[in-house]
């Protein structure tokens, strides 16, 4: 299950009897046929039991016969591992109860030589860090807060668009619950309604202008009502519950979405930004508007007009027609 800091490369029994019980969930199994299957005695397997229903499993345990009914609404590492389509990315997953920041574990744990795709993620995190040293407000057990750490073979100027990446898979992802609302404001945040959903804060490590690792850091408000948001965050905040009115299940949405950046960091190593393209321009929030540019200080009013192959923003002001590749960037007419 692995909800610790200290992280237990090898499953316990308990690990191994949920992931076997949960393929068949409304299977009674007998208690011979399970402690066969995972080549235990009975009073093993007793205890297996004992320690999933206090991890917060639900299992029908009684008359010799066992039935799963439902995972606790926990990220734990065999939660997220079971059913989990990915060839690397979430195969080694991490997961804490409460840490300063994911990206600081991950970043940390990269340098120690972690292995590509290792997930870190936590159900709180006390420090939890936004672009331009903001804060992420990171609430128990409502959002997701996960961190995958990356060893692209690119130069780190093209790693900065990894966020463009991610938030493409997370904004598909988000699409399959909220059809026809989610949209992604350049250069890493997804939105709901015009609202933010969801950040990305992408963080390397170089040596000697070549990239040692890349972390990827994703926060998503999924499980949070309005009164979870700070009052002035509300008019500019929201979650997958806000806008569905119902709860949704944090560990599909983590898979839904190693799913989907898999294979996209994988096509990002090979042709860039190309494949995805045509997806990014439909769910761009900023193409077509007059925007804010805010580039370090110096404020610039343009046209968005689309998003270059390289990922960076093309717009029209009085220069002329520019890439930007860094900066904030409102939309006009949302500040009347
Ligand atoms: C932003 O919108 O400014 C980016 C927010 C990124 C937040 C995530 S939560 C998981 C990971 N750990 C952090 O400390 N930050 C990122």
């Amino acid at each position: 299950m692995n909800l610790a800091p200290d992280n237990q490369p090898a499953q316990s029994l308990a690990d191994r009897l949920i992931s076997e019980i949960r393929t068949r969930p409304n299977h009674a199994w007998s208690e011979d046929e399970l402690a066969r299957t995972l080549g235990v005695d009975k009073a093993s397997l007793g205890e297996a039991l004992q320690t999933a229903i206090e991890w917060g499993y639900r299992i029908d345990h009684g008359g010799g016969k066992v039935r799963f009914i439902s995972p606790p609404d926990l990220l734990t590492s065999t939660e997220i591992g079971c059913g989990l389509k990915t060839r690397f990315l979430g195969k080694s997953v991490l997961a804490y109860r409460s840490v300063k920041s994911t990206n600081d574990i991950a970043l940390g744990l990269a340098e120690d030589g972690q292995t590509e795709g290792t997930l870190i993620t936590a159900e709180q995190q006390t420090a939890g860090r936004g672009r331009f040293g903001r804060d992420w407000k990171s609430p128990p057990q409502t959002g997701i807060y996960m961190s995958l750490i990356l060893r692209p073979n690119f130069p780190p100027d093209q790693a900065p668009a990894l966020s463009l990446v991610a938030a493409l898979a997370v904004a598909e992802s988000i699409e399959q619950h909220c059809p026809g609302q989610v949209a992604v404001k350049w250069p890493n945040d997804v939105l709901i309604d015009r609202k933010k959903v969801a950040g990305i804060l992408t963080e390397l490590a170089t040596d000697n202008s070549k990239i040692k690792h890349v972390v990827v850091g994703i926060g998503i408000n999924v499980n949070q009502t309005n009164e979870d948001f700070p009052s002035d965050l509300r008019h500019k905040a929201t979650s997958i519950r806000i806008a569905l009115k119902e709860k949704i299940d944090r560990v599909a949405l983590i898979q839904s979405i190693l799913e989907r950046f898999e294979p996209a960091y994988l096509e990002y190593q090979e042709t860039r930004l190309q494949s995805m393209l045509t997806r990014l321009r439909a769910y761009s929030s900023l193409i077509g508007k007059k925007v804010k540019l805010d580039q370090g200080g110096e404020i610039i009013e343009a046209e968005a007009l689309d998003i270059a192959p390289d990922g960076g923003l093309i717009v029209r002001g009085k220069a002329g027609t520019v890439t930007v590749h860094a900066g904030e960037v409102s939309i006009v007419e949302d500040e009347k």
